[in-house]
C-alpha cells in the first residue's frame, strides 16, 4: 500500500482528514485529498455556528460542499459537532432552559436529519469536561442551565435521529490517563452500564512541546475500549519538524494498531499551509503538498511503503 488511506485498510482502519469547503476548489488540495485519506470530517461547516446561525434557519450549503466531495471519492464522512460551548451562536446562550433544551434536541435531529445514513460516526458532545485536575465539567449554556444531563440527552436524541451513526464523545487533553480523561471514563462506563447510547469515543490528538504525546496514550485507549465502545484519533496534528516530529506520529499510529476497537485516526488538515496553528507545522504535508517526514513514518507504521 502506498498511500495513508490504502496502508489504513490493510490494517482493518480508516485514515482520514479535516476538510474545509473553502480549499475544494485547490487543485494540490483536492488531490493530495484525493490520493491519501479514505475518510473525511468537515473542519467547520457543521458546526451550530455554520449550520443553524438564526434560530430554525438550517443552512448545509458549506457542509453539503465537503460531503458530496467526500461521497463521490467513496470517503467515510466523521460527523463534527452536533454540541459544543464554542462556535456557538450568541442566541443560543441567551435562552431559558426550556427553550434551550428544545433548540438543543431540535438542533440534533434537523442536522443529524438532513444526513441521515450518509455519516459514519458524530461527534455529538464536544469538550464537555475542563482542563486541569478537577474533572469537573466545563461551563457552557449547556451545562449551566441544563445540568449534566444535556449529554445523556443529546445522545438519547442522536440515536432516535440516525440509528445507523456511530454516536462519540469527543476532547482534547484526554489522551493520556489523567484527571480529565477518568472523568470521561467514569461518564462512559455510566452510560454502558444504564445503556445510555454510545458507541465510540473520539481523542483529538492535538499534541505539542507543552502536551507530547502521552507514553501511556496506548493503555488509555485501551481501558476505553475495554468498556465496549470503540475509539478513534480524530484530530491528530503534532507541532514540530523532522525526526522528532516524525517519530511522535509513529508512535500515535502504533498505539492506535495495538488497540483492537481503535478503528481510525484522523488529522486535522491535509496541509500545513491551513493549518487552524497558524504559525505552526503540524502536519503531514507542507505547503506546497511535499510529503513531510512525518508522512513517511505514518504510511511506514502502518505497514505501507
Ligand atoms: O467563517 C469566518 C469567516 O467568515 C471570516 O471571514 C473569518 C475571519 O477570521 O473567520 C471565519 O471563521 C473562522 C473559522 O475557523 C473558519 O475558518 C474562525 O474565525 C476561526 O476561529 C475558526 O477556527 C476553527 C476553530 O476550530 C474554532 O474553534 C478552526 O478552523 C478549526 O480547525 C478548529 O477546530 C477545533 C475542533 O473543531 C475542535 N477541537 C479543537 C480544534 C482546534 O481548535
Amino acid at each position: 500500500a502506498d498511500t495513508l488511506g490504502s496502508a489504513a485498510a490493510a490494517q482493518g482502519r480508516y485514515f482520514g482528514t479535516a476538510v474545509a469547503a473553502s480549499h475544494l476548489g485547490e487543485a494540490g488540495y483536492v488531490s493530495t485529498l484525493n490520493r491519501e485519506f479514505d475518510s473525511a470530517t468537515p473542519e467547520n461547516e457543521m458546526k451550530w455556528d455554520a449550520t443553524e446561525p438564526t434560530r430554525g434557519t438550517f443552512t448545509f450549503s458549506a457542509a453539503d460542499r465537503v460531503v458530496d466531495h467526500a461521497q463521490a471519492q467513496g470517503m467515510d464522512v466523521r460527523g463534527h459537532t452536533l454540541v459544543w460551548h464554542s462556535q456557538l451562536p450568541s442566541w443560543v446562550g441567551g435562552l431559558g432552559a426550556a427553550d434551550l433544551r428544545s433548540a438543543m434536541n431540535n438542533h440534533i435531529n434537523r442536522v443529524m436529519g438532513h444526513y441521515k445514513g450518509e455519516i459514519h460516526s458524530w461527534d455529538v458532545v464536544n469538550e464537555a469536561f475542563q482542563d486541569g485536575g478537577s474533572g469537573a465539567r466545563r461551563s457552557s449554556p449547556f451545562q449551566d442551565k441544563l445540568g449534566d444531563g444535556y449529554i445523556e440527552e443529546a445522545f438519547r436524541t442522536a440515536r432516535a435521529a440516525d440509528p445507523a451513526a456511530k454516536l462519540c464523545y469527543n476532547d482534547y487533553n484526554t489522551d493520556g490517563v489523567n484527571a480529565k480523561s477518568t472523568a470521561v471514563y467514569t461518564m462512559v462506563k455510566d452510560f454502558k452500564s444504564r445503556g445510555v447510547p454510545i458507541d465510540c469515543v473520539g481523542f483529538q490528538g492535538h499534541f505539542n512541546s507543552n502536551s507530547p504525546v502521552p507514553s501511556d496514550l496506548r493503555a488509555n485507549l485501551q481501558r476505553f475500549a475495554d468498556l465496549g465502545v470503540d475509539v478513534q484519533i480524530t484530530e491528530l496534528d503534532i507541532e514540530g519538524s523532522g525526526a522528532a516530529q516524525a517519530d511522535s506520529y509513529a508512535r500515535v499510529v502504533e498505539a492506535c494498531l495495538a488497540v483492537d476497537r481503535c478503528t481510525g485516526i484522523t488529522v486535522w488538515g491535509v496541509t500545513d499551509k491551513y493549518s487552524w496553528r497558524s504559525s505552526g507545522t503540524p502536519l503531514l504535508f507542507d505547503g506546497n503538498y511535499a510529503a513531510k517526514p512525518a508522512y513517511h513514518a505514518v504510511l511506514s507504521a502502518l505497514g505501507g511503503s
